[in-house]
């Protein structure tokens, strides 16, 4: 059974707003699709129809308007990441993003997506929440802006009609005397849903705090703020003993649950631990110790902007004779029979290149690495219909006649191959990653391999193999 019955992608917002009218709750927006895909792979969501705005122009947009930063729904993570703006003037959201999955997650996953998604572990809603952000909601009745704890009414349940989308997120910028922070524990350091996330702004004048808010993600239904420990911060200078006291405070103030990630206990303690270490980092000036200098997105020369389109909507129906059209490894395809398909399943059972790997079919391991127009992606979170009209490289691509592409020979110099299942991903990861920093520092590689998992060589040899490929 398909996971869709009809797949659109619109050119336009007012397009994608008419079928949105027209379908109602029979149809769910697709931005990145790395949350609606593990959901409907899961059934916890069953649309028949989804509607692609991932091709839409205007709505991938970061512009700072006075003192206003204005991000479109669309605008990746990794873009988040990697935009001055952001950067200087929202660094916690920055630092949340880069918290994100790991560089394909984060080249496809929208700030859009996250934000409706609405789990209170959801990394930019918290710094955003902190920093007084609003939501631009849009539909044909027309347009309204909401603030964050109006948005937010609970669970993954939001103030949203199924008519309406997101069009942008407007978010007051950081005045020149205002820091931030945002921390988060994960059960490791990629790929990892926060257990517990915070985020800090203060204003200073002087040595003194005269403006805090403090946000709390994952311990409760929505994200939440903690008014007594903000009052405790402010009017006096950021000591070790006004730190404590608000920690404290904020673990009281959190109300976590037990789940699969961490008990109820540990959350509450973990609060505390990271508001603690939040407003330390603040006090000493070393926010910004962990981001890194230059990190690596796995885009090569692209930005991310994968090409929007141009023209009337295009549609296609699972059983429905419209072809998905596209360029992979440098040959024009035409292929019918794919359009309730992943990008994966198209790849391997209509194109037949099995170099293309299914290991988890959920965004975890990686094995699944293309390049969607330029980008490392996920082949098993891109709906096959994405891919109409755009450029795909698979492992197969790489080669030049009988000639393996440098680092392909560099895993086979350094044994970097066992069972060599994961090999195609890393190797589409690691050939992305030299594309866009030729020389890699060891940190670099590790953020860039991040979210490839191998079961059985380790990782030692594989990151030689791409230092090896880089010196020469
Ligand atoms: C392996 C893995 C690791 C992950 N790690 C993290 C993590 O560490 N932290 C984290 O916060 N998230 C994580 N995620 C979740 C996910 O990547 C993000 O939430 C991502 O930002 C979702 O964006 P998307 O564009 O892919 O959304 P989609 O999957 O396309 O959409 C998500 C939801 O938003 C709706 N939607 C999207 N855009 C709009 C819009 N403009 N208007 C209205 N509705 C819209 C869709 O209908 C859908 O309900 C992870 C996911 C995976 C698979
Ligand atoms: S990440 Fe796609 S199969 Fe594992
Ligand atoms: S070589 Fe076997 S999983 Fe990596």
């Amino acid at each position: 059974m398909a996971l869709w019955q009809t797949y659109y992608t619109p050119t336009s917002i007012d397009e994608a707003l008419r079928l949105l009218a027209e379908h109602g709750s029979e149809a769910r927006v697709i931005a990145g699709g790395t949350d609606l895909l593990v959901e409907l792979e899961r059934g916890i969501r069953s649309p028949r129809v989804l509607i692609d705005i991932s091709r839409v122009q205007g709505l991938d947009r970061i512009k700072l308007d006075g003192d206003v930063l204005h991000v479109g729904p669309l605008v990746s993570h990794n873009q988040l990441v990697g935009s001055r703006e952001v950067r200087e003037r929202a660094f916690p959201l920055a630092q949340a993003a880069w918290s994100v999955g790991a560089p394909a997650i984060r080249n496809r996953g929208t700030l859009g997506g996250n934000l409706v998604t609405a789990s209170p572990a959801n990394d930019t809603i918290t710094p955003l929440w902190a920093m007084g952000g609003a939501v631009t909601l849009r539909s044909v009745r027309g347009e309204r802006t909401l603030p964050f704890p109006e948005f937010y009414q609970g669970v993954r349940r939001i103030d949203m009609a199924p008519d309406e989308m997101v069009v942008e997120v407007t978010v007051p910028a950081l005045a020149p005397d205002e820091r931030g922070i945002f921390l988060k524990l994960g059960l490791r350091r990629a790929l990892a849903i926060s257990v517990v996330n915070v985020a800090v702004i203060l204003a200073f004048g002087g040595k003194v705090v005269t403006k805090a808010r403090i946000a709390l993600g994952s311990v409760a239904p929505t994200i939440i703020r903690v008014p007594e420990a903000e009052e405790t911060l402010v009017g006096r200078p950021l000591a070790s003993v006004r730190i404590e006291r608000a920690a404290e405070m904020a673990a009281a103030a959190a109300a976590p649950i037990d789940d699969i990630r961490a008990g109820a206990d540990y959350r509450r303690r973990v609060v505390g631990t990271l508001v603690q270490r939040a407003l330390t980092a603040l006090a000493e000036e070393r926010e910004a110790e962990e981001f890194p200098a230059a990190p690596p997105f796995l885009w090569g020369t692209t930005g991310g902007r994968f090409p929007r389109l141009a023209g009337k909507t295009i549609r296609h129906r699972v059983g429905g004779a419209e072809p998905i059209e596209c360029t992979v490894n440098g040959e024009n395809r035409v292929v019918r029979g794919a359009n309730g398909k992943t990008l994966l399943q198209m790849l391997r059972d209509d194109l037949g290149l099995t170099g293309v790997r299914e290991g988890c079919g959920e965004g975890e391991c990686g094995a699944c690495t293309v390049w969607l127009d330029g980008v490392a992606v996920l082949s098993c979170l891109v709906p096959a219909p994405r891919a109409h009209g755009a450029h795909i490289v698979t492992i197969e691509g790489l080669a030049q006649g009988e000639e393996l592409h440098p680092l392909q020979q560099a895993f086979i110099d350094e044994g970097a191959v066992q069972c060599g299942y994961c090999t195609p991903g890393f190797i589409m990861s690691g050939v992305k990653l030299l594309e866009e920093i030729e020389q890699p520092t060891r940190e670099q590689i590790l953020y860039g391999i991040a979210g490839n998992l191998c079961r059985c060589t380790g990782y030692y040899k594989i990151v030689r193999a791409i230092e090896r490929a880089a010196g020469e």
